[in-house]
C-alpha cells in the first residue's frame, strides 16, 4: 500500500472516497465543511434527514455527492464531540478501513477530525493511519476450499490535514512497516500446529534473513542444543515428535561494538501441557504459544526494514509440549544451562523452563537490555484481562520504557510487582527452585522464576496471555505486541 499526506481542496482530490468524520451531534467539521459547502449542502441535508447518527464504529458510504470530484464519500462516526479522544478517532478510522476493505475503492483521503496535538501529535497520526489501514486490510491465510471473498482493493490512502508533512510521513512509512510486522506476527501465529513446527519457525527464520542483507540466522538442532546443556528446554521437547530449534537471528545497524538489545520470544508450537494435559476446551488455541516467537521474528524483520540505528539478536526457543511415553513428568528434576536444577512440578509451566534457558543464552551477547515476550500464563489473562500485557522486571527504567512505548503505540501493558516474597512460592525440596508456585498470583511467580536466571542482566519481561490473540467468534492472532516492541526500537534508535 502506498501512503502520503493530502494538502488541500477536498473536493477536488483525485481519488476514490473521500473518509470525513460526523460527531453525534451532527456538527460538521472544518473538512466535512469544505466538502458540503463544494456539494451545496448535501451532506448537511442528509445529516437533518437523520440518515447518519455519528455513533463511534457506525460508517455509511455515499455514491455521487454533486461538486466532488470523489465518486464516493465515506462518514465515520466519531461519538459524541465531548469525549473525542485519540481513542475516538482511532475507532473511527478503523471501522472506516474495515469498511472500505469490503468495498472496491482503490484509494482514498483520510479527513477525519484530529485530536487535539497532545494526544495524536503529526508523527502518531501518520503512523496510527498506516497501522489500522494494515490491520483492516489484514485476512487470514486460512485453508478454506470454497470461494475466496474478494481482496480489498485498497492501494493508495492520503491522510490529513496535518501540520509539519515530514512528520506524518514518516510517521506513515513507520506505520507502513508495523502493520508489515504485525502481519508476519499474525501470519505465522494463525497457521495450525501441524504446519507451523519448531522446524517451520526455523525455515522462516532462514527464509526472512535470506530476503534482508542485514539480517543474519543461525538454528541451532537438537545436538547443538545438548552441547549447550539446556536442560530445561529438552525437557519439554522430549515428549514430543517434532525436535525442537533454537533460533539466533541478528541485525545489526550500528558499528561493531554496540551492545545489543535482546528480544526473547517463547515458541512453544503447541502447548497440551504435557502430561499434566490441559482440558479440552479451548486447547485448540495453544497454537498461539509461539506468538513471542512469531513476534520476534516480526520485530527483527521491521529492524531490518526500517535500517534502525540499533544491534537487535532475537532468541527463539521453539519446542513442542505433548505428553507421550518419553514425556517428562511432574516430579522430574532438570538441570538448566546456567546449572540451576528445576524440578518440574507441572509440565504446564513450560513456558519457563524454555525461556530460563534462552535467558542464559542472552548472557554471551552482553546485551543493553533483555525484554522476553511469552504467552507466558493464565493467570496474567485473569489479573489483567485482554487490554494491558503484564510487565515485569528487575530494572525500573526498563520497565518504564516498555510502559511508555504501550501508551505511545497503543498496544499498551501494565506492570505487576516482582518483589523478593514471591521467591518462597517456587522453594523446592529436591532441586533448586519448582517450576510453578502455585495458583495464586501466578503471573508474577512465572516472572519470579524467570528472575532466577536473569541476574546481572537488564531485563524485562512482557506476558501477553490476554492480548496477542482473540478467541470466540473472531478467534485470531492480533498481532500484539508488535507495535510495542516497534516503538520501544524506534525509540532506542532515536527514529521517532
Ligand atoms: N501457554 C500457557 C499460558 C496461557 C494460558 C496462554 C491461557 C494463553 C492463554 C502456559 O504454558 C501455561 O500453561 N501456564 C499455566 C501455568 C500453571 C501450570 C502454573 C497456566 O497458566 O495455567
Ligand atoms: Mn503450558
Ligand atoms: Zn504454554
Amino acid at each position: 500500500m502506498e501512503f502520503g499526506v493530502w494538502t488541500k481542496g477536498l473536493a477536488t482530490l483525485g481519488v476514490d472516497c473521500l473518509v470525513l468524520g460526523i460527531f453525534e451531534e451532527g456538527e460538521l467539521s472544518g473538512e466535512a465543511r469544505s466538502v458540503d459547502a463544494a456539494s451545496s449542502g448535501a451532506l448537511k441535508r442528509l445529516l437533518a434527514r437523520g440518515d447518519f447518527a455519528g455513533r463511534a464504529g457506525d460508517t455509511l458510504l455515499i455514491g455521487d455527492l454533486p461538486g466532488i470530484k470523489a465518486t464516493r464519500v465515506l462518514l465515520t462516526g466519531l461519538g459524541s464531540k465531548k469525549s473525542f479522544s485519540r481513542r475516538s478517532w482511532r475507532k473511527a478510522w478503523a471501522a472506516a478501513a474495515a469498511a472500505l476493505s469490503r468495498t472496491r475503492i482503490g484509494s482514498c483521503a483520510v479527513a477525519i477530525d484530529r485530536p487535539d496535538a497532545r494526544q495524536l501529535d503529526d508523527y502518531y497520526f501518520g503512523r496510527s493511519v498506516a497501522e489500522l489501514a494494515g490491520a483492516a486490510l489484514y485476512r487470514i491465510n486460512d485453508l478454506k476450499t470454497g470461494k475466496k471473498p474478494p481482496l480489498p482493493e485498497l492501494k493508495r490512502v492520503l491522510a490529513g490535514p496535518v501540520r509539519r508533512a515530514a512528520a506524518a510521513e514518516r510517521g506513515l512509512s513507520h506505520g507502513a512497516a508495523i502493520a508489515a510486522a504485525a502481519d508476519v506476527q499474525r501470519d505465522l501465529a494463525n497457521l495450525p500446529a501441524n504446519i507451523c513446527t519448531p522446524s517451520f519457525l526455523a525455515a522462516q527464520a532462514r527464509e526472512r534473513a535470506r530476503r534482508a542483507a542485514s539480517l543474519r540466522v543461525r538454528v541451532l538442532d537438537e545436538a547443538a542444543i545438548r552441547r549447550e546443556k539446556m536442560g530445561c528446554l529438552l525437557a519439554v521437547a522430549q515428549g514430543s515428535r517434532q525436535p525442537p530449534r533454537f533460533i539466533v537471528l541478528e541485525y545489526r545497524g550500528t558499528g561493531a561494538g554496540q551492545p545489543p538489545v535482546v528480544l526473547v520470544g517463547k515458541g512453544v508450537t503447541f502447548d497440551s501441557g504435557g502430561i499434566s494435559l490441559k482440558d479440552p476446551p479451548g486447547m485448540d488455541e495453544m497454537k498461539f504459544d509461539m506468538s513471542g516467537a512469531a513476534a520476534v521474528l516480526a520485530a527483527l524483520t521491521l529492524a531490518s526494514q526500517l535500517k534502525l540505528r540499533l544491534h537487535v539478536v532475537g532468541l527463539i526457543a521453539a519446542v513442542e509440549n505433548m505428553p507421550g511415553g518419553k514425556a517428562v513428568k511432574p516430579g522430574d528434576i532438570a538441570t538448566s544451562a546456567s546449572g540451576q536444577t528445576v524440578e518440574i512440578l507441572n509440565t504446564d509451566a513450560e513456558g519457563r523452563l524454555i525461556l530460563c534457558d534462552a535467558l542464559n543464552y542472552a548472557r554471551r551477547f552482553e546485551p543493553a537490555a533483555v525484554v522476553d515476550i511469552a504467552t507466558l500464563t493464565g493467570a496474567c489473562v485473569v489479573a489483567l484481562g485482554h487490554h494491558h500485557s503484564g510487565v515485569m522486571g528487575n530494572d525500573e527504567p526498563l520497565v518504564r520504557e516498555l510502559l511508555d512505548a504501550g501508551v505511545r503505540a497503543d498496544d499498551r501493558c501494565w506492570q505487576l510487582p516482582l518483589t523478593e516474597e514471591y521467591a518462597e512460592a517456587l522453594k523446592s525440596n529436591f532441586a533448586d527452585f519448582a517450576n510453578v508456585g502455585g495458583r495464586d498470583g501466578g503471573a508474577i511467580t512465572a516472572a519470579t522464576f524467570l528472575g532466577k536466571f536473569t541476574q546481572g542482566l537488564k531485563w524485562a519481561h512482557l506476558d501477553i496471555a490476554g492480548t496477542a490473540y482473540l478467541t470466540g467468534a473472531s478467534k485470531g492472532s492480533t498481532g500484539r505486541p508488535t507495535p510495542l516492541i516497534a516503538d520501544f526500537l524506534l525509540t532506542r534508535a532515536a527514529a521517532r
